[in-house]
């Protein structure tokens, strides 16, 4: 029996994003694009506009001492001209709540969702030149309301994510399938760079020893068979470490979402850079499994999740150290987490996850945080069939949920061998 023992000073968070949780979001564009593509409604999602008190409670019943949610453009900007000083009061009343509490609250300034009217007015939207100052005029607004309450910033929740999402594969607003030409998306993707550099310094103007940076989800990348090295290095690049290296010199520190490993393999067919073919789950599901073995692709051998993911805790440490060597900067683990309506796997999860991630920072890697995705149960872009929260949407506590609070509490927790 060993004791995994954290620092001090390490913060235990848990993290939401406004569309998922906060229910009644129709200004975003996604409210209704989920009719268009026969998505599940969103509806009310965890409630959490109006039930603020029971995740407040929530995060006090684990002992957390930092929150990260995020600010709903559409609601903060319901259209062009008019910026609704009531929704950012809202806001606001949370961190000042969050910090009466001892929980830091981190703020996310664009988490997948954009207003309707952005890309009524802007269809091209990430592809053409003006929806970067769109969101500056926006992340001025927002954070010059929460800057006295708010010290912690996350721009940008998974930029390449959200790009490949809704300019490659057509899964969110505006639907474009434009993977077959990544370099269209590799463009967007140092258009989103520049904004995030320039709403870096915005923060800073605002709140010069704020800390703001970004968070990029970032899979531990196995070459399917000797030879593969090089498709690994390309999507590496596209999907991971381009944006970052875009944005050094503009960040406090790093965020990575870390959920799973993913094989990569080359194959002649691939459009992708490197002519690499990604074994992410959902590329596997689009292309359907013939296809995906026509690819030549590798799926990974663990037991999925219910998303379709293999767990492999050994891929965070080594995420973490490898990005630590490359940037020196601090590192937060900003989502982590287990589609799993058992809950029985969670504990299991964070334990592993937890023991990987403390053996980078054994290796020298400076990790100041873990923030598990999610507190509720919330909206997985299309259903509520994934179950990611610590608890469920009536606000009861899941398994894993009291292994997770005692490590929070205690900074330390036992492993076997
Ligand atoms: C996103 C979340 C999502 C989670 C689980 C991350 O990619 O930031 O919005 O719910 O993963 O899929």
């Amino acid at each position: 029996m060993a004791i995994i023992t954290f620092p001090k000073a390490f913060l235990w968070g848990a993290s939401t994003a406004a569309y998922q949780v906060e229910g009644g979001n129709s200004g975003s564009a996604l409210w209704a694009w989920e009719g268009r593509k026969g998505w599940e409604p969103s509806g009310e999602a965890a409630g959490s506009w109006e039930r603020f008190d029971e995740d407040l409670a929530c995060l006090k019943s684990l002992g957390l001492n930092a929150y990260r949610f995020s600010v709903e453009w559409s609601r903060v900007q319901p259209s062009p001209d008019r910026f609704d000083d009531g929704a950012l009061g809202r806001y606001v009343g949370w961190a000042r709540r969050l910090q009466a509490e001892g929980i830091r609250p981190f703020v996310c300034l664009h988490h997948f969702s954009e207003p309707s009217w952005l890309l009524e007015l802007h269809p091209e939207g990430w592809l053409g030149d003006s929806v970067p100052a769109r969101f500056l005029r926006f992340a001025e607004r927002a954070a010059g309301a929460l800057k006295d309450d708010v010290a912690d910033w996350v721009t940008f929740n998974e930029p390449m994510v959200f790009l490949v999402g809704a300019y490659g594969m057509g899964h969110f607003p505006p639907g474009r399938r434009l993977l077959v030409r990544p370099r269209a998306l590799a463009e967007a993707g140092a258009r989103m760079a520049r904004t995030h550099n320039e709403a870096y310094r915005l923060l800073h103007r605002l709140r010069p020893e704020c800390r703001a940076g970004f968070t990029q989800n970032v899979a531990a990348l196995d070459p399917a068979r000797p030879g593969d090295e090089e498709a690994v290095e390309s999507w590496d690049r596209f999907m991971h470490r381009d944006f970052m290296d875009a944005a050094r010199g503009r960040m406090d520190y790093l965020g990575i979402n870390y959920y799973t490993r993913i094989f990569v393999n080359r194959s002649p067919f691939s459009p992708l850079p490197g002519r690499a073919v990604p074994g992410y789950a959902e590329l596997q599901a689009g292309v359907g499994r013939l296809g995906y073995r026509l690819l030549g692709g590798r799926r990974g051998e663990g037991e999925p999740t219910d998303m379709g993911w293999e767990v492999h805790p050994e891929g965070l440490g080594r995420v973490v150290s490898a990005l630590w060597r490359e940037h020196g900067l601090p590192i937060l683990i900003l989502e982590n987490g287990i589609a799993d309506a058992s809950g029985l796997r969670r504990e299991a999860y964070i334990r592993d996850h937890l023991a990987s991630l403390a053996s980078a920072m054994r290796q020298g890697a400076e990790v100041r945080g873990y923030f598990h995705w999610s507190l509720v149960d919330n909206y997985e872009w299309g259903s509520y069939r994934p179950r990611f929260g610590l608890h469920s949407r009536d606000r009861r506590p899941c398994p894993g949920a009291e292994f997770y609070g005692r490590v929070a509490r205690s900074g330390e927790f036992e492993v076997h061998g």
